[in-house]
């Protein structure tokens, strides 16, 4: 299979789980921090959520169909499921966490697709690098006492 599609469906497993996973935290979150924490995981997913279907473009781009299962997504992903009790301060430490291996799922993904020349994808995943980092610093951030 094409290189640079299997290193993409890994990010699109990747970016499905974390999405599944931060809109649990957005239900499930508690505490003092409610507001803040509820509504910046709901940005957080709302980003993953578009995210996704460029992914998933990418793919069909080309050329190959796109893998769409949880059975596909859980066979490929790096992301662990979250757990709807932890505390929130421990929501906040695993998406931390999440965020900066994504990170590193994409910096090998932008290498793959620049080794094969593919412009397009290892520009779109150097874009998907700058929004992780950005979210990571937030969520370390949340966790400063
Ligand atoms: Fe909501």
């Amino acid at each position: 299979m094409n290189s640079v599609v299997n290193a993409l469906e890994i990010v699109l497993a990747d970016t499905y789980a974390l999405y599944l996973k931060t809109q649990n935290y957005h239900w499930n979150v508690e505490g003092r921090d409610f507001k803040p924490l509820h509504e910046m995981f709901g940005s957080q997913y709302n980003d993953l959520f578009e995210a996704i279907d460029v992914i998933g473009e990418l793919i069909r781009g080309i050329g190959s169909r796109t893998i769409g299962t949880f059975e596909d997504f859980s066979k490929l992903t790096n992301i662990k499921g979250g757990n709807k009790d932890a505390d929130a301060e421990h929501m906040v430490a695993d998406l931390l966490h999440d965020h900066e291996l994504i990170g590193q799922t994409l910096g090998k993904a932008s290498k793959v697709a620049q080794q094969a020349g593919d412009g397009v994808a290892a520009s779109y995943l150097g874009e998907r690098m700058a929004v992780h980092r950005k979210t990571a610093w937030m969520l370390k951030s949340t966790l400063v006492k």
